[in-house]
């Protein structure tokens, strides 16, 4: 089984980190969902912190793949060179990679303005990204719920564009699944 990208195929890297990270992100997007609901105490503080550290991993994640994606091309989206499906297929990759570093940055900006340590598994203290401050906690927390409602929206057109491909069976689904 081969790790690297071809000029045609999705390898064994690229394939385990897209689909660690979605069901990372869906995970994700549950739970933060759930602990803005909560009000904030002892017997919950366990979800937040998991939701910072999962968080924290899937920036790192991303950056992995971006880095990765520079030594290995990813094969370009399948269709006509230049045609709309093509085009709108990068658009939405370029958005999503926008959107997974924008949204863990926003939200280790808007809990370091709490003063609240950001710590990686209740483990390793990481920098404050801001200063503690209530103008940048609400700022970083508005931002973080904007652009995770923004991200669901884009993984929304991102999963009907592959299932529309899947539909027409051109390949694309089966290369991010099988190689
Ligand atoms: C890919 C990573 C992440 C995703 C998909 C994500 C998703 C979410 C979502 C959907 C919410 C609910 C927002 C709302 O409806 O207002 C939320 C809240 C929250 N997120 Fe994240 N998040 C991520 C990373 C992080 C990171 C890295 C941190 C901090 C280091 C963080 C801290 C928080 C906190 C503290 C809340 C609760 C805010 C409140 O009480 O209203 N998140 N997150
Ligand atoms: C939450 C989740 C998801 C995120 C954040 C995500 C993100 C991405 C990104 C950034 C790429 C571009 C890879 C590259 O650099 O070339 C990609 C490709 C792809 N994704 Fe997802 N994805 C998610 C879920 C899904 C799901 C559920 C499906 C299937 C139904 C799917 C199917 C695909 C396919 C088929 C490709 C390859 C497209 C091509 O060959 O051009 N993704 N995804």
């Amino acid at each position: 089984m081969r790790l690297a990208n071809s000029t045609d195929s999705f390898g064994l890297v690229s394939r385990a980190i897209h689909w660690g990270m979605a069901i990372g992100i869906l995970g994700m997007l549950a739970l933060g969902t759930r602990i803005s609901d909560m009000q904030p105490g002892l017997a919950n503080l366990w979800l937040y912190s998991l939701h910072k550290s999962i968080g924290l991993i899937l920036l790192a994640l991303v950056l992995a793949r971006i880095v990765w994606h520079r030594i290995s091309p990813p094969p370009a989206p399948l269709g006509p060179p230049g045609g709309m499906e093509q085009r709108l297929a990068r658009a939405a990759h370029l958005a999503l990679y926008t959107l997974l570093i924008a949204v863990p940055l926003s939200g280790y900006v808007a809990s370091s303005a709490t003063g609240i340590d950001v710590m990686l598994f209740d483990r390793w203290v990481l920098p404050p990204l801001a200063p503690v401050s209530a103008a940048w906690e609400d700022a970083g927390f508005a931002a973080h719920g904007l652009l995770t409602k923004l991200l669901m929206a884009v993984i929304l057109l991102h999963v009907a564009g592959a299932l529309k491909r899947a539909i027409g069976g051109d390949g694309t689904v089966r290369r991010m699944l099988r190689g």
